[in-house]
């Protein structure tokens, strides 16, 4: 509305002037099969009496200037319309009001566009000067990025700038959707994307598009921010839990780009620092308790390094747990001295003494025993715990015989 009371004011002023066509805008950027509006307004001496008007495109071996009348676009001897343009035109046909629509414009509509008027009078034929130059933007769109530097690597801090274009020209008064990994960025809406400073997290595919159209969208450009390993960590892969006996794998795990190159593993037992590996993974065939410790990895590429978190790694003892389960446990006690030794005082000979004691040990683990426990033959290894109590306890050198039991 603007510019139409700028037009209005230019025609109260043009009054005196009598000649007069007035364009806007004077250069449009419009999609492939969208419409334009050409708004125009014009004048002439009341006196005169109009006999045609038209909206001429030059053609491309003439003159762009508008001193040479091309073919017509619209043309109010309707037989005059070129084939290109016949049913595509709207003209607003009004008292001075020469605006014109041109609907599903192609690239072949590129170009300058004039309106002409001409009364009976010989001399009175009016070119309204300038005219309007038509660009006719070829989807779809692509994403160019650009930096200070010339073919060089972005790196973190860089400014950045990502642009959405067409071909031709790029149509600006729509609103823009920017694209990040296929993610809509809500803030931008700008055919332009600056990053000031640009980060790790910046790193992806971009594309870009209309905000209203899906179908519109740029092929996707990476951004391809450099930047020294993150994250840097360590992960524990093992065959079971981690005890004796099982395979481990440790893996140094980073985000980095380039990819890094060089790794190095590093265990740390009783404050010694010990260098133990260079690959993204470190393995133990057969872990044992030594294997136990604090490890860390430190992750390098071209950018730099850096060191990961230290994890302690605690390798628990092969025994099957029983903890929650108890075991009981039988022992005679034999009373050699008074069996073996005074043959002559039977009265004396005390009887084996019989204690049932619960005690929480570990049972040497073997494949079957865990299923089956009950028939399984089992050798174990008992620590018998000292025994509080104030009654008879097994006591390690007097059992001879030991049974065993379960309760859950
Ligand atoms: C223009 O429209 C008329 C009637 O709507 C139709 O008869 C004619 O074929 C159309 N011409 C072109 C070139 O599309
Ligand atoms: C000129 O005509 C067009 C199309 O009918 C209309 O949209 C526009 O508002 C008119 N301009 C003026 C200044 O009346
Ligand atoms: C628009 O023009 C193209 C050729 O440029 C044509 O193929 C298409 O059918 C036209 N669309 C409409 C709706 O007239
Ligand atoms: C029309 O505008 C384009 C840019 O959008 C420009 O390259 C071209 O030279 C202009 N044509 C004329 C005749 O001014
Ligand atoms: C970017 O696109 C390429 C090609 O489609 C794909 O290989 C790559 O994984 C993508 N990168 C990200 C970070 O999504
Ligand atoms: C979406 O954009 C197209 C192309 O500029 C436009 O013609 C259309 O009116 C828009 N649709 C909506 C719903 O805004
Ligand atoms: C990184 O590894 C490469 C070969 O894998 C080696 O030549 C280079 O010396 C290593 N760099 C460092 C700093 O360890
Ligand atoms: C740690 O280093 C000290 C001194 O070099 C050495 O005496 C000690 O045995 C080392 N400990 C281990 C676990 O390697
Ligand atoms: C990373 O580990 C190395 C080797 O132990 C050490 O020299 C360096 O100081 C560590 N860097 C950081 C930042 O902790
Ligand atoms: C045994 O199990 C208990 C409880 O589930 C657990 O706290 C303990 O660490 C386990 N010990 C071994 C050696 O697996
Ligand atoms: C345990 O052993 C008994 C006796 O040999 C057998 O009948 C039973 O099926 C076994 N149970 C399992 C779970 O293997």
């Amino acid at each position: 509305m603007f510019y139409i009371s700028i037009l209005l004011q230019l025609l109260l002023s043009a009054a005196v002037a009598s000649w007069l066509v007035s364009y806007y805008p004077r250069s449009i950027c419009a999609f492939e099969r969208s419409s334009v509006d050409f708004s125009c307004m014009f004048d002439y001496s009341d006196y005169r009496i109009l006999k045609t008007t038209y909206w001429f495109k030059p053609e491309a071996h003439q003159k762009q200037d508008g001193s040479q009348v091309g073919i017509s676009a619209y043309n109010s001897e309707a037989a005059k319309i070129h084939q290109l343009y016949k049913n595509r035109t709207a003209y607003a046909n009004r008292d001075k009001n020469c605006s014109l629509q041109l609907h599903n414009v192609s690239k072949s509509d590129t170009g300058m566009y004039f309106f002409r008027f001409e009364t009976y009078s010989s001399r009175g034929k009016y070119t309204g000067p300038g005219g309007i130059n038509l660009s006719v933007a070829v989807l779809p769109f692509r994403v160019t990025v650009k930096t200070k530097k010339v073919n060089e690597h972005i790196h973190e801090g860089d400014s950045v700038t990502l642009t959405c274009s067409t071909e031709n020209c790029t149509p600006t008064q729509e609103p823009f959707a920017w694209f990040k990994n296929q993610r809509l960025i809500p803030e931008a809406t700008d055919s332009v994307l600056q990053i000031t400073s640009v980060s790790h997290d910046d790193f992806g595919n971009y594309s870009c598009g209309l905000k209203n159209s899906s179908t519109t969208s740029a092929d996707e450009i990476l951004l391809d921010v450099r930047y020294s390993p993150k994250n840097v960590k360590i992960a524990v892969l093992s065959s079971g839990k981690i005890q004796e006996g099982n395979s481990l794998t440790l893996i140094c795990k980073s985000n980095a780009n380039p990819a890094v190159t060089n790794y190095s593993w590093f265990m740390i037992k009783e404050a010694n620092v010990s260098y133990i590996g260079s690959d993204r993974e470190f393995s133990i065939k057969s872990a044992s308790q030594k294997d136990g410790g604090q490890y860390f990895c430190i992750a390098k590429n071209d950018m730099g390094s850096q060191n990961s978190t230290v994890t302690p790694l605690k390798v628990e003892d092969g025994l099957l747990n029983l903890t929650r389960r108890k075991l009981n446990v039988i022992c005679l006690h034999l009373y050699r001295r008074k069996l073996f030794t005074s043959k002559k005082q039977p009265a004396e000979q005390t009887p084996a003494v019989t204690v049932t004691e619960e005690i929480y040990e570990n049972l040497r683990k073997s494949p079957e025993s865990e299923e089956n426990l009950t028939t399984y033959v089992t050798y174990v290894d008992l620590r018998l715990p000292s025994s509080t109590s104030d009654r008879p306890h097994c006591n390690s050198q007097d059992v001879i015989y030991s049974l065993l039991s379960y309760k859950d």
